[in-house]
């Protein structure tokens, strides 16, 4: 929990996926189900401006009616996005995403975008630390295995 997020970048990786304001909607839910992601970053002329979630197609897209193949991503996009320095550690980032309701924290250092960390990337290295703890509770309680 008191890994930083440029460790787990590390680990995941830099590569983001993203679209420009204009492209269509078509066009983005395609990016996402071909790299099997719930979300694309929004990028004009190299800022980012907002991003596309599965939510923002649920509401925005399905039950407002729109036309996937017209409809561009700057008219449904979300923006006022909460970012984050890969210096905060993982305990902070999960209260983030709890308490800001998001699903994706892009990372940015220095005025730029460096990698993109999910509610999922943030309960599995969770997940795993603490695992290890309970196992090294475990050899603590039950002391070292004879074999
Ligand atoms: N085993 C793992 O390491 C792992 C990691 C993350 C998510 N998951 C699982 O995937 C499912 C959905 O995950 P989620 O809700 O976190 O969101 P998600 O489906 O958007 O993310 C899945 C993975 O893709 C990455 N990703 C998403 N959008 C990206 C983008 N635009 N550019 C670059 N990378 C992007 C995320 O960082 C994450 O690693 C959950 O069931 C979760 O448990 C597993």
């Amino acid at each position: 929990m008191q890994t930083k997020l440029r460790e787990v970048l590390k680990h995941k990786g830099r590569v983001v996926h993203s679209v420009a304001p204009e492209s269509t909607v078509r066009d983005a839910v395609r990016l996402m189900n071909r790299q099997r992601i719930g979300a694309v970053l929004v990028i004009d002329e190299g800022e980012l401006v907002g991003i596309f979630t599965e939510r923002d197609v649920l509401v925005r897209v399905v039950d407002a009616q729109r036309e996937s193949r017209t409809t561009l991503i700057r008219e449904v996009m979300t923006t006022g996005l909460v970012t984050v320095s890969p210096e905060i550690r993982v305990g902070e980032a999960l209260r983030l995403v709890t308490e800001r309701r998001t699903r994706h924290l892009p990372v940015m250092e220095d005025g730029q975008l460096i990698g993109l960390i999910s509610i999922g990337d943030l309960s599995n290295w969770a997940t795993q630390f603490l695992q290890a703890e309970i196992d090294e509770l475990e050899r603590y309680i039950n002391g070292p295995r004879l074999s």
